[in-house]
């Protein structure tokens, strides 16, 4: 399946618009018509370019045709500026089976080999996707959080700019992942005088004056959701994400892309946690997926127009 045929982009031009404009395009993550509907709700309602992201273990979940049906069943139109994007790809071949059933876009994500490795493998996955005029984004650096359900990292490694330089140079790729003290979940920070190292970004966006550069384990955590799941039985302590200030900031510093999972997980779970509790006598699945999809969509606006500034960014 060609993704052209889905009426998907792949990032390039979204990306290049990006960094001129000084905004990042979402990357928001899906799994079931739920999270896929509340991300084009929000994007269609804002009018912002998305990146629909599939995590190996989210493809594994709904499957390569149900997966595919989705987006079929979603009618988009080449001028609204949706990719189609493998999330964290670990190996080549997943790479190559996500072009083949119509991704528009991958990520090869070898950051915990070493730096060798890493090049030999992103370019690998650079020459085949290019062939199919599929972007591809690598990572340098490693964020420390659970990053799929196989792979997780207790640490994280800052991204070196100089490496940055020379991985973009000898892999080809189209947009770099890099560590500069985000991390995956809702426990990013001890504190909320944490902040991110902008002196590395500063440094790789010197480097690289027109690259796109993509921050993971962005979320931001909002307080409310989190208020909503421990009032509605929940018990999640010490949650704490990136603030916007510093996510506005880094996309002033040529990061085009930020990826969001875990804060529409959390709005997905609260509103089905708020709904169950005032309706005890409910179950109707759809009257409580209904809230989800609503608090889900709301989330995605929110962030599209206050974190992102991609509202707006298409006719
Ligand atoms: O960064 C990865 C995402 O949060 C995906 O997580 O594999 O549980 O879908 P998942
Ligand atoms: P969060 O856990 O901060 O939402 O990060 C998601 C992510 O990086 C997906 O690749
Ligand atoms: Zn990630």
């Amino acid at each position: 399946m060609k993704y052209t045929d889905l009426g998907l982009s792949n990032t390039n031009q979204m990306f290049a618009n990006a960094i001129a404009g000084h905004y990042a395009i979402p990357a928001f993550n899906f799994y079931n018509m739920e999270t896929l509907s509340a991300i084009l709700r929000a994007a269609r309602a804002t009018h912002s370019p998305v990146i629909l992201a599939v995590s190996e273990s989210a493809l594994k979940y709904m499957g390569d045709d149900m997966l595919i049906g989705l987006i079929r069943g979603a009618n988009i139109h080449p001028d609204e500026q949706i990719a189609l994007h493998l999330d964290h790809g670990t190996c080549i071949d997943t790479c190559r089976h996500a072009i083949e059933i119509g991704f528009s876009s991958v990520m090869i994500d070898a950051s915990k080999l070493p730096f060798n490795e890493n090049v030999n493998i992103s370019k690998t996955v650079v020459e085949l996707a290019h062939r199919h005029n599929v972007s591809v984004e690598a990572e340098l650096g490693t964020l420390s959080g659970i990053e799929d359900e196989n792979t997780s990292s207790e640490y994280s490694t800052y991204t070196n700019p100089s490496d940055a330089e020379k991985f973009v140079t000898q892999t080809g790729i189209d947009s770099l992942a890099i560590s500069i003290g985000t991390s995956h979940g809702a426990h990013k920070r001890k504190s909320d005088d944490e902040e991110l190292r902008f002196d590395i970004l500063s440094d790789i966006a010197k480097r690289m004056p027109n690259f796109p550069l993509v921050l993971h384990g962005a979320s931001s955590i909002p307080t409310h959701l989190i208020t909503t799941i421990n009032k509605f039985g929940g018990h999640i302590s010490n949650a704490r994400g990136i603030a916007t200030q510093q996510l506005r900031r880094a996309t002033e510093m040529n990061i085009c892309k930020i990826n969001v999972d875990s804060d529409l997980r959390l709005g997905f779970t609260a509103a089905i946690r708020e709904s169950l509790s005032e309706n005890p006598g409910n179950f109707n699945p759809r009257e409580y997926l209904n809230a989800a999809i609503n608090q889900m969509t709301q989330t995605c606006i929110d962030e599209i127009t206050n974190i992102m500034g991609s509202n707006n960014k298409i006719n």
